[in-house]
């Protein structure tokens, strides 16, 4: 490190000072102004926490320029003794000998007033709601949980694999991709059939985003056993909801010599684990989000809110397995319930076959099991090719080795199934849903050279940390969110 750098990093953060006993010694500590009253007293917050440094100014010996510049969002540099603070809830606070303008703010003209913002007006100002005490503790729990799961994985012996970004799959096979492409967009090159030529395009074929690294991540298991992803991925659906972004982070470990049950147990340790390690690690921003989230359910009627706590609700997860049954079982309960015979539910359940709705989802989690459930044993043809096939029914129905894991609050956070190893069925099950093999050689290799029973899941990054911070809004829970007609920043 350069020796300036070296420099300006000796300050001290005042996360480690407020949990200090010790006084009579100086520090330089630096952040930015939350408010300045009375001429004497500056709350600074440097972003390690919620708490705020307070810092005693000496007016009488302070220059009256730099007392005006002392306005809230500046950036500050002071030098001070550490003393036992007489204010309620800090046990110090520093006696400022010197202060130092980083950079001034206008006070006038920050968007972010000391006062409470709404959080559509925050996603407006998204380069600065870091700096508010909800974002700052998001992100930091944000932070956490993406350590914390790669600890799990590493602590399993699963190998980290960096899967493409650009892909010339549609691994979903949902035709929900972003296009890549170099061509000129106003006059495109046409082939002879008066199509766009992509055989021109920088890669020589039609490229886009990738959706999912799991196929790639496949290659991987059939020699490493054990991989995970962790990456954005991208996912053209015009979905304006608060569980949907167009550009989100997705964990998708795959593991050879494993089946469904092996799947679904790996799953719902991971989740456990980065749920505990965020409490253990993110007391205090979980608190402060338990406290806002309360609030913010004061202002809604009786019935709508919830009967947990947002730590009630996050300790409940931990304490309680998850509630397994078939997609079959769930549909007789949905069918049998007094919600569907009242007509209470949008879409009705009439019989088996169709997509789970989320009101659906929902309401076996929150009102009939009343904690996680996980679906397995989907009908074939709602799923992707790649899933495992059972035998059919003595109905003759059709399903797939599917899961998915549905949340309170959250509905579907993971989605996976154990895979079809057996080429035939999978070249049988590619031409039913017209999936092209011959783009896919590479996939169906797999099949031909060593195949083996194996599995796994994608689970969403931002659905988990919406769960433990109980944002309500997907867009609250990633720095700058990506959504149809949404690209700032
Ligand atoms: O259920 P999905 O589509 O499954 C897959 O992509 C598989 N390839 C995963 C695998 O088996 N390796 O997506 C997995 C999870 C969902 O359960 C959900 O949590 C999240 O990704 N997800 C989204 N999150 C935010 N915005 C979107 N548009 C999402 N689409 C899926
Ligand atoms: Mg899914």
């Amino acid at each position: 490190m350069p020796l300036k750098d070296f420099i300006m990093s000796q300050r001290t953060k005042i996360k480690a000072l407020l949990q200090t006993n010790e006084t009579g010694f100086e520090v330089t500590v630096k952040g930015w102004v939350r408010t300045f009253r009375n001429n004497q007293f500056i709350a600074l917050n440097d972003g390690s926490t919620n708490n705020n440094l307070q810092i005693v100014v000496d007016f009488e010996n302070t220059d009256p320029a730099t007392l005006k510049r002392l306005t809230t969002g500046a950036a500050i540099s002071v030098v001070g003794n550490v003393v036992p603070s007489l204010g309620k809830g800090q046990k110090v606070e520093v006696k400022a000998t010197s202060i130092e303008i980083l950079g001034d703010c206008d006070a006038e003209k920050y968007p972010l007033q000391p006062k409470k913002h709404s959080l559509e007006f925050l996603r407006d100002i998204a380069h600065l709601r870091f700096r508010t005490n909800t974002f700052s503790s998001v992100f930091r729990v944000r932070n956490s949980l993406s350590f914390a799961v790669h600890q799990f994985f590493q602590e399993r012996g699963f190998v980290y694999l960096h899967t493409p970004v650009i892909t010339a799959s549609d691994a979903e096979g949902a035709g929900e991709t972003f296009r890549v492409t170099t061509l000129d967009p106003v006059k495109p090159p046409l082939n002879e059939h008066g199509e766009v030529d992509f055989k021109q395009d920088f890669f020589g074929k039609a490229t886009n985003l990738t959706v999912s690294g799991q196929l790639e991540g496949e290659l991987g298991a059939m020699a490493l056993s054990d991989i995970y992803t962790f990456g954005p991925t991208f996912r053209a659906e015009n979905s304006n909801t608060t569980r949907h972004l167009a550009e989100f982070w997705m964990i998708e470990p795959e593991m050879a010599f494993y089946d469904l049950v092996d799947n679904m147990d790996l799953a719902e340790a991971l989740l456990k684990y980065v749920i505990s390690y965020a409490i253990a690690h993110n007391k205090e921003d979980i608190e402060f989000l338990t406290q806002r989230l309360l609030e913010e359910e004061k202002l809604k009627p009786q019935q709508d809110r919830s009967e947990l706590s947002l730590i009630d609700k996050l300790q409940f997860c931990l304490d309680n397995d998850f509630q397994r049954l078939t997609y079959t079982e769930a549909i007789d309960i949905l069918k049998e319930s007094s919600h569907n015979k009242k007509k209470k539910f949008q879409y009705l359940i009439e019989g088996w076959g169709t997509d789970l709705q989320s009101e659906h989802e929902r309401y076996l989690v929150e009102k009939h099991f009343k904690k996680p459930v996980i679906l397995t044993d989907y009908p074939a043809e709602i799923k992707a090719f790649y899933m495992r096939q059972n035998e059919p029914d003595a109905q003759g129905r059709k399903t797939v080795r599917a899961m998915d894991i549905l949340f309170p609050g959250i509905g579907e956070m993971v989605g996976g199934s154990q895979r079809e190893e057996r080429l035939d069925k999978l070249e049988q099950r590619m031409d039913e849903m017209g999936i092209p093999k011959d783009e896919l050689w590479w996939y169906l290799d797999t099949r031909r050279y060593g195949a083996c029973p194996h599995a796994g899941f994608g689970l969403g990054f931002e659905r988990l940390v919406q769960f433990v911070t109980g944002m309500g809004n997907i867009r609250d829970v990633i720095p700058f969110p990506r959504a149809p007609k949404t690209a700032e920043f």
